[in-house]
């Protein structure tokens, strides 16, 4: 291996602890951030006069060709440099001879790293915030198919009251509303540029750290050498965010198993997102959402990984960190696979309307809206509430829903009831009647569909 420390060594560092220190075969996904970060550290480097301009347009040039060569498989990237880093810096010197190594006059691989991997996490940001965003235009469409497709709420999975396909979506959608804006907050934070800091105590150089961290797009440069090149805190953020992400996609993963199963029949997954058996002719499995369900494990796992590694890591920078990428890389991965793949596999559903229908209407999900009735007839609630408990058991009794009995049956439980009682505990009227703001009802679902539309417009 080419090592970078050769002066001060007698001998020559053991096989098995190279390969155990290398960071090569997973690092180098980085080799954009790398030279990108090299190349506006050596047009610093020339502005403050600490390299000359035809030193700069040469390490610019080596830089240009390595970057090429590397997406077009000339150089390919082996084991024999410990890092992405070293592999660049050997490359360069290679290629333009003792210019290259000007390149990393005032830097370290530390502040060198610290930036690589923000720069890749930056962009990780932008890309789950676009896939979030297309998902959420998904479920605003549909949310608007289906204002008027009934379904049954649930609570502890058992039927609570009446809503809509529409509303129950738009649950979803105030989550990853959330989750976008978690994304929004974090870029803002991690947006500050760590090169120049050095090793750890920035350097003698004049560098214009300003100037560097402006030819990167970030809104300034950090302020403190010391945590620039020790701080992680904007991945941990983002892998809390990820997590976050994750959590909800598999809750509506859930959902879309139980809604998938042949108890409940609400929906078909396409044949496209589904998966059949080796043995079970008659199996259609919704595999992509139970996948998305259990990856969450492994999203968390980087997270929590991440925070035990930095627990106990005194200032400034120590390998330990290096720990920081293969889970965080494999989260990344995930989670933007799981939301592309979410987001295909949802447009792909279609609803069993007819069946999601009945099923509220079965399920006595209009018991609220009845004993709501007495009240207005002047019975206290915990009155109404003993009352249409008991006419529930009698439907049970009978095999009826509550809107089957007619007006003597109901009399007999309560004779406060009226012919009108029918107009209140029809399905549509316990969802429609319910307008205040956020509820089901078609009126109200339709100016938060209108908020919700603006605000897409506004974050695009
Ligand atoms: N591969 C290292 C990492 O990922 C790069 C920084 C190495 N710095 C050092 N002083 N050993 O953290």
């Amino acid at each position: 291996m080419a090592a970078l420390w050769g002066g001060r060594f007698k001998k020559d560092t053991d096989e098995a602890v190279n390969d155990f220190n290398a960071s090569i075969m997973f690092d180098k996904r980085l080799y954009k951030q790398d030279i990108t970060g090299s190349m506006a550290h050596a047009r610093m480097l020339a502005k403050q006069g600490v390299i000359s301009e035809a030193e700069k347009d040469s390490l610019l040039l080596g830089l240009t060709e390595i970057l090429n060569e590397i997406e077009d498989g000339s150089i390919e990237i082996t084991k024999e440099y410990e890092d992405i880093h070293s592999l660049v810096e050997a490359k360069l010197i290679e290629k333009i001879g003792d210019v290259g190594k000007k390149l990393h006059t005032g830097r370290s691989r530390n502040d060198q790293v610290a930036l690589d991997m923000r720069l890749y996490t930056r962009d990780a940001v932008i890309d789950t915030r676009d896939l979030i965003i297309s998902l959420m235009e998904t479920l605003l469409s549909m949310e608007e198919e289906h204002i008027e497709t009934y379904m049954p709420g649930f609570t502890h999975l058992q039927k609570a009251q009446p809503l809509t396909l529409a509303h129950h979506l738009g649950a979803y959608f105030e989550m990853f509303k959330r989750d976008e804006s978690r994304l929004w907050d974090i870029y803002d934070r991690m947006n500050y540029c760590p090169l120049g800091a050095g090793a750890l105590a920035g350097t003698t150089y004049p560098l214009d750290r300003e100037y560097t961290a402006e030819l990167l797009g970030f809104k300034g440069a950090t302020l403190n050498s010391m945590d620039s090149v020790s701080d992680r805190d904007y991945l941990l953020e983002y892998l809390m965010a990820a997590s976050i992400i994750m959590m909800h996609l598999s809750r509506f993963c859930e959902e879309i198993i139980i809604w998938n199963s042949d108890e409940y029949k609400f929906i078909e997954i396409d044949d496209a997102f589904s998966t059949g058996s080796s043995i079970m002719p008659q199996k259609k499995n919704p595999d992509i959402a139970e996948l998305i369900r259990g990856k969450c494990g492994r999203v968390y796992g980087a997270l929590n990984s991440l925070l035990v590694t930095m627990k106990g890591i005194p200032l400034a920078y120590n390998k330990d960190m290096q720990e920081d990428k293969e889970l965080s890389f494999d989260a990344m991965d995930t989670v933007k696979s799981c939301l592309h793949l979410f987001n295909e596999m949802l447009g792909s559903i279609t609803f069993n309307k007819e069946r999601m229908e009945k099923s509220a209407k079965e399920g006595f999900t209009n018991a609220t809206d009845a004993a709501d009735y007495l009240v207005s007839k002047g019975v206290p609630f915990r009155d109404a509430h003993e009352i249409i408990g008991e006419l529930v058991l009698f439907c049970i009794a009978e095999g009826k829903c509550i809107e089957d009995l007619d007006i003597i049956e109901l009399k007999a439980i309560s004779p406060k009831f009226e012919e009108d009682v029918y107009d209140v505990i029809s399905l549509k009227a316990c969802v429609e009647r319910r307008l205040t703001k956020g509820a089901p009802g078609s009126e109200a679902m339709k100016k938060v569909i209108n908020i919700n539309k603006d605000y897409l417009k506004s974050i695009k």
